[in-house]
């Protein structure tokens, strides 16, 4: 990478006291990361020995780990495994009515608008179980629908009439539902208060930097003030003041132009906005969704959207001075001298690593509604040598207004040179110090072609395979221990890989072995005793590259000896994905997304010849311990 040649005084200093690497190959480079002074603190605080391992990284020295469980086979099995002495039964799937006056889902058709509205939605993700007034509420992120599924009675398998239309918009948003535990069995709460479906029609509030800017003003609000609706949101985060955070992902999918021959800015083009959408058809119903009739629509979604589950009449809150991009989830960590930093992915090949801090720092009972609109975002360098550089995205750095950077942030983060990195997925803290991980999910263009803006791939760094399919998880410690500082230092937690079909970097970091491969790490969480949790949404096709992976899966890591162990496979053709526990720690909820989708044979979990839905598991110890 040539971003050290053009850093400042900063990173002159880092030059003297972290001398570049001379070699550039892989080896080099993951040993360089691997034993920087700064990760050997961090492994101090742990008993982990790292030695050489077949990638020339680090593979830990112990068997025994802390984790209590035996490690689950992979399997291309159609259900849910979970290690022996653990259960695991459905919550809540796709179409399950959320009051006793919604009419039942008609599966033949896979559901009505009228039925869809006053049902759990499509493809679950983010998720965060909250305690309310004593009672137990899941807020859960419905993040697309999976088109051939929910039209399986149509021979397009695409949504044709406006209510085939209508029927797949409503299944998309945020789901509140409180849930109640009877026998062991976690089950929904039919007509409580709580009870909420929020859709891409629900009405929402434009704060922050981008608020009341031109860029957002519309047919329908000319004050770029009010918005209607969330969609395609993905992962998810929670604030300490007990609200819920909904990121809005792949959100440019919905757009298409009447007008084929329409000119398409490069804003436009950066985020993925053209003529055709990928066959949702919103257009078809509401105008908004035509770029040619409403182009500045779509520069009202890709934000986090701060949903407060204890009053189901309040409205969200697009938070835009966090960003607009392609988001993951959204990390939110309480910096020692109480501001707000949080911590987020842009998911896309090539895209960039952010960090948002809040000018006023968060008491307890005090006034939170301006934190998250008031703050600085920044885009993440990683220098090959360990070190990295947090990038100011302000007017003063990129030549753009505020509102510019809060609505084309990834055009913010290009002009600061931010590192391009291997599709940033989530991102999470350590509960006990300052260490933060990234799920780098794959990239197959890295090193072959640059990102949507033209920025380079170089391989090298935290990005250090070509045309990279398994994906890696990067940590990094803040200087200091202090989130908000300039600096931090880096390395590479886990290299995933298939050491059963490859020798070669493509095998991965020591840690992944025969028995625990796996590829695609997407989710990744903490939960109280450390460990780490990592879903994967990758290659299920078990052939190949992917021989001996299985379904896509759970694994637990250690972060302080660096094992890895599997402990749950999902059903066919699905991605593991939302991690929450009860408030207990008893249960560990965990997401099921698209099982059977391209057209795998999947019946989970209804078996027989029932629909594949997406749907919520409980996971739980037959001794009835403590789980997480
Ligand atoms: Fe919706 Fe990046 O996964
Ligand atoms: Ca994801
Ligand atoms: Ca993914």
């Amino acid at each position: 990478m040539k971003d050290f040649d053009d850093a400042p005084s900063f990173d002159d200093f880092d030059e003297i006291e972290y001398p570049r690497p001379e070699e550039n190959d892989f080896d080099a480079i993951v040993e360089n990361a691997i034993s920087r002074r700064g990760f050997m603190n961090v492994m101090a605080m742990g008993t982990a020995t790292f030695v050489t391992g077949a990638a020339g990284f680090g593979k830990p020295a112990s068997a025994a780990g802390r984790f209590g469980f035996e490690q689950v086979a992979a399997t291309t099995a159609d259900t849910v495994t979970v290690p022996t002495g653990f259960s695991a039964h459905s919550v809540v799937n796709w179409g399950d009515p959320l009051w006793s006056n919604a009419p039942e889902f008609d599966w033949s058709v896979r559901g009505t608008p009228e039925q869809q509205a006053m049902a759990f939605g499509d493809n679950n993700d983010g998720m965060t179980v909250f305690t309310i007034d004593g009672r137990t509420v899941l807020v859960i992120n419905q993040e697309y629908v999976n088109r051939d599924i929910a039209n399986a009675h149509r021979e397009s398998k695409l949504p044709e009439t406006d209510d085939d239309v209508l029927k797949g918009m409503l299944a998309h948003g945020v789901t509140v539902v409180e849930l109640t535990q009877n026998e062991g069995k976690w089950t929904p709460v039919k007509d409580s208060p709580y009870n909420r479906r929020i859709t891409p029609q629900t009405e929402m509030k434009i704060e922050g930097p981008a608020a009341g800017s031109d860029l957002v003003k519309t047919s329908a609000d000319p004050n770029g003030t009010l918005t209607r609706g969330t969609w395609n949101n993905c992962a998810n985060g929670e604030t300490p003041w007990g609200t819920y955070l909904a990121c809005e992902e792949n959100f440019n999918g919905y757009y298409s132009s009447s007008d084929p021959d329409i000119e398409i800015s490069g804003e436009k083009k950066r985020y993925g906005i053209g003529v055709k959408d990928w066959g949702y058809g919103w257009a078809q119903i509401e105008d908004r969704f035509d770029i040619a009739k409403e182009p500045n629509e779509s520069n009202r979604n890709g934000y986090v959207v701060e949903i407060d589950p204890s009053d189901p009449y309040s409205t969200p809150i697009k938070r835009t001075a966090l960003g607009r991009f392609k988001h993951e989830n959204a990390e939110v960590v309480i910096n020692g001298d109480g501001r707000v930093v949080v911590y987020m992915g842009d998911d896309e090949r090539g895209e960039f690593v952010y960090r948002f801090v809040s000018d006023e720092s968060y008491a307890v009972g005090g006034d939170t509604s301006q934190l998250l609109n008031k703050g600085t975002l920044y885009a993440a360098k990683f220098y090959e040598n360990g070190r990295g550089k947090w990038m100011a995205l302000t007017p003063e750095t990129t030549q753009m207004s505020a509102a510019e950077i809060a609505v084309n942030t990834r055009m913010a983060g290009s002009k600061v040179r931010a590192t391009t990195m291997d599709r940033p997925e989530w991102v999470t803290s350590h509960p006990n110090r300052a260490e933060i991980y990234v799920a780098l999910t794959n990239n197959k263009n890295r090193g072959i072609k640059p990102n949507a803006g033209g920025d380079a791939t170089p391989v090298g760094g935290a990005n250090p395979r070509e045309g990279n399919k398994y994906g890696q998880i990067v940590r990094w410690t803040p200087d200091r221990g202090d989130h908000t500082a300039e600096g931090f230092e880096w390395n590479i937690f886990v290299l995933a890989g298939n050491p059963a079909v490859h020798s070669d970097n493509r095998a991965g970091s020591g840690n992944v072995n025969a028995g625990n491969m796996f590829n695609s790490p997407d989710g990744i969480a903490f939960d109280n005793n450390g460990i780490l949790w990592i879903q994967t949404d990758g290659n299920y096709g078990n052939k190949e590259d992917f021989e001996g992976q299985g379904n896509n899966q759970m694994l637990a890591a250690d972060p302080d000896t660096g094992e890895i162990r599997r402990f749950l496979v999902g059903p066919l053709a699905c991605e593991v994905t939302g991690l929450s526990f009860s408030p207990d720690r008893r249960t560990m909820f965990v997401g099921i997304q698209h099982p059977g989708e391209k057209g795998y044979d999947s019946h989970w979990p209804g078996g027989g010849d029932t629909v594949p839905r997406s749907g919520v598991v409980a996971v739980t110890r037959d001794d009835g311990a403590v789980i997480g």
